[in-house]
């Protein structure tokens, strides 16, 4: 009898906490390692919310306690869903979890049987792929077009939905591209769902970056267009807007009580309850004047540098790149590059079995982070289904404008750097 049962052989990972090893291992040989890999921004968590935290630790806040999430924290959400998206949220259909995460997985174990639909983007949060398989539902794409700032129109999403579509998930401001879909493509996007779309089919709106937004654009949410609020799952946490992923405090805000009631529920089975002092430090984060201010000078400083790394991509020839209008990614085409300094033929006369665990980007990613010391991320990160022939790379911003810089002198001497590259692949180590 084998150890594992066959579905752990169906779920993929995030290759972000993948990497994370091989980091390690050059810097423990005294290198220096430019992490552009990193999904967490790399400011500290802001002074009032970690007085909360302290306070609540020092008041012994430290027990079991609501598994739904504590009732402060889920009437602050509710309010402030209302505020920022006119959604009218009652706390009873909110569910707090460890991070934004969990809910990712958990929606598909509760919305899907075996062979049910779920439609996400591609690239996406690599999570919503990971899953599909393990719960036995059918994979389905939306390819995502770099000439369309990597968002999407209704028109697309139409011929994707069938009779067997359960979820759909929708993520802007996104992760990997930083796309960010107007009111006018939401508003089109939310028409063909109402037309189309079963209507027990839920929307899953992953909205975790939606305090990080550039040139004055405004979040959106498609909970808050007519007929959308009671299809819509909306879910987000305070690991991107307020620095804080190790607090692994996330929502989500269910269309019906019975459905939040559920996922109650599962989280008693899973895991009880989060830790109390850290949901009064998401309800500060919710409801203090002061976060604001500090979320529009986060939003500021990605900016900038977005700006910077950009401008610098696309002076590198062989690359181009979007400009992203939120979070803190940006999401080069590299297929220049992977021509020129040979990746494309490089891959295409690797052995079989290696030739699946990679792809030209992927030799470049592993060549710039082995040979320049520059992390970042492939594009089968963002998911695998569909993507031969995609070659692109994403860099985090979360570092300082300095190392930004220098990581891209490094990634323009490696883009020209064929001879070594040649002996990198050669040499076959960490080809993936
Ligand atoms: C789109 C998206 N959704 C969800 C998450 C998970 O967030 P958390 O750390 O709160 O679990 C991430 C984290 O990178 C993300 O990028």
């Amino acid at each position: 009898m084998p150890l594992f049962a066959d579905r752990v052989r169906r779920i993929d990972t995030e290759n972000a906490f993948k990497i994370g090893p091989y980091i390690k291992s050059i810097e423990d040989a005294g290198n220096r390692v430019i992490k552009c890999n990193l999904g967490e921004p790399d400011f500290a968590v802001p002074e009032h919310i970690r007085a909360e935290v302290k306070r609540q630790l020092d008041a012994d806040n430290t027990h079991y306690n609501d598994p739904q999430g504590i009732p402060a924290l889920r009437t602050a959400l509710a309010e402030h869903l209302k505020r920022s998206r006119g959604v009218e949220v009652t706390p009873e259909r909110v569910v707090c979890f460890p991070g934004a995460k969990p809910p990712i997985g958990l929606c598909q174990q509760t919305y899907t049987n075996r062979g049910d639909e779920i439609i996400y983007p591609s690239p996406g949060f690599p999570i919503y792929e990971s899953f599909i398989d393990y719960v036995g539902a059918r994979p389905v794409p939306l390819h995502l077009d770099e000439e369309k700032g990597f968002s999407f129109t209704g028109e697309e999403l139409e011929p994707l939905i069938s009779e067997r579509t359960r979820l759909i998930y929708v993520n802007f401001p996104s992760n990997p591209t930083g796309g960010v879909a107007t009111r006018e493509q939401l508003e089109g996007i939310a028409r063909v769902i109402r037309e189309k779309a079963p209507a027990d089919a839920r929307v899953y709106s992953d909205e975790v970056y939606e305090d990080i937004l550039f040139d004055g654009v405004e979040h959106n949410s498609i909970a808050s267009l007519p007929g959308m609020a009671q299809r819509t799952i909306i879910v987000s946490g305070v690991s991107k807007s307020y620095c804080w992923t190790g607090g692994r405090v996330g929502w989500a805000a269910f269309p019906t009580v019975e459905e939040a009631q559920v996922f109650k529920n599962l989280n008693i089975n899973y895991f009880s309850c989060l830790p109390a002092y850290n949901q009064e430090g998401a309800r500060e984060a919710i409801e203090s004047p002061l976060s604001k201010p500090i979320l529009g000078e986060m939003s500021a400083a990605f900016q900038k540098r977005r700006d910077v790394v950009v401008n610098g991509l696309n002076r590198i020839e062989g690359i181009t790149c979007q400009l992203p209008r939120g979070a803190f990614y940006v999401f080069p085409n590299i297929g220049g590059v992977c021509e020129r300094i040979g990746a494309i033929s490089a891959c295409e006369r690797l052995l079989d079995e290696q030739r699946r665990m990679t792809s030209p980007a992927t030799l470049f990613q592993m060549f710039l982070l082995f040979r320049y010391q520059v992390a970042t991320m492939d594009r089968k990160s963002f998911g695998r289904i569909g993507t031969e022939g995609k070659h692109f790379l994403r860099l985090s911003i979360a570092t300082g404008l300095d190392d930004l810089e220098e990581a891209l002198r490094r990634i323009e001497t490696a883009a020209d750097d064929t001879a070594g590259f040649e002996e990198f692949v050669a040499a076959g180590q960490c080809l993936y």
